[in-house]
């Protein structure tokens, strides 16, 4: 259990799980001490929480690492900073490479470094690719990434399994199906789909409402809550886990179209999205069988998806009346 003594690390804490982690983590163990690190290559300055530790910096800076773990010696680092988006990777190959991998390297060495005790990975549903077992579960599914940024991924996980193996600090995977929640904007041109299509409704200026392929396509939907929960239960666990890998999701499917009707139910609003084609590298169905991480790492999400669409679009009236006072 943290105390006033432990130090956990966040990488990625002006993102969007990452920052939501934040808030979180404060308000739960509030006597530890938590040290952030970014470089806003896609998060957002006023995300990074004023009451921790923050240094601005990049994750592949193997001086400027030390210089944060020589100074803070955490136990625990939680490593959320990447390059997302797999139609990002498939443009940006060596840049996302350096980042997602090279970075992922640099850090397991300084926490090879410094003696942590765990490491916790964001990894992602990405690396199965177009998986025939639905519910996918960890064990049947062997990883089959079909974009860079799930081959990152997937290289991620092997790296921490043989860091675990071969260094004194134990690892874990959490592999996350499609994410979503308040602090997620879905401004940029790779946002996923339900922050894409809030932004577009709420904020018209800042994005176009479109639909990738027919629709019929569907997503284990997990809500930011359940991510977070799982990543305290795996810094909490006694086990060691040696780099295994965890689904991490509601383990409920709901297809686009499904996802675009409850959207205008609730929040009364119609989307009007124009057609575009399915984007390369994108996978048309994801499940997920989380029974695995049910059993082992106490998992159990506690939003599911319409309650958390609830919560997600609360959060994009408000800034939206916000904007209008
Ligand atoms: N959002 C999802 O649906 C989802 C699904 C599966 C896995 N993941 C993984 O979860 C993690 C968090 O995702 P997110 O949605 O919050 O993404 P995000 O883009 O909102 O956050 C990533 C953060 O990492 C930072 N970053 C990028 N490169 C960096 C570098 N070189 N040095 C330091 N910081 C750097 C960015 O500035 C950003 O703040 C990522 O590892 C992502 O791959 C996310």
């Amino acid at each position: 259990m943290p105390t006033k003594h432990t130090t956990i690390l966040v990488t990625g804490c002006a993102g969007f799980i990452g920052s939501q982690f934040v808030l979180s983590f404060k308000e739960r163990f509030p006597k530890a001490t938590i040290v952030g690190i970014d470089d806003f290559s896609t998060g957002r300055r006023d995300a990074v929480d004023r009451s921790i530790i923050f240094y601005e910096g990049s994750i592949c800076d193997g001086a400027f690492l030390d210089t944060v773990f020589k100074k803070h010696k955490p136990d625990y680092v939680f490593h959320f900073a990447a390059l997302p988006r797999i139609s990002f990777s498939v443009k940006h190959l060596s840049r996302t490479t350096d980042v997602n991998i090279g970075g992922t390297v640099s850090l397991l060495e300084k926490c090879r470094d410094y003696g942590i005790k765990r490491f916790i990975f964001s990894s992602s549903s990405s690396v199965y690719g177009n998986n025939k077992e639905l519910p996918t579960s960890e064990k049947n599914s062997i990883p089959n990434p079909v974009s860079p940024y799930a081959l990152h991924k997937y290289a991620g996980e092997r790296v921490c399994r043989l860091a675990s193996t071969l260094y004194r600090f134990d690892t874990v995977c959490l592999r996350y199906f499609t994410v979503f929640g308040p602090g997620q904007f879905g401004d940029s041109a790779y946002a996923t789909v339900i922050s894409a299509w809030l932004t577009g409704l709420y904020f018209p200026s800042e994005k176009e409402l479109f639909l990738e392929g027919t629709g019929r396509q569907s997503r284990d939907f997990c809500y930011v809550d359940n991510v977070i929960q799982a990543n305290i239960n795996a810094m909490l666990s006694e086990k060691h886990f040696n780099g295994d890998a965890f689904n991490i999701a509601h383990g409920e499917t709901t297809s686009l179209l499904s996802a675009k009707k409850m959207i205008e139910k609730f929040s009364g609003k119609k989307l009007n999205l124009s057609k575009r084609p399915i984007r390369p590298g994108d996978v048309k169905d994801t499940h997920a069988d989380i029974s695995k991480a049910k059993k082992q790492l106490k998992y159990k999400p506690t939003v599911n998806f319409e309650n958390g669409l609830k919560k997600t679009i609360a959060w994009f009236e408000q800034r939206h009346a916000g904007t209008k006072q």
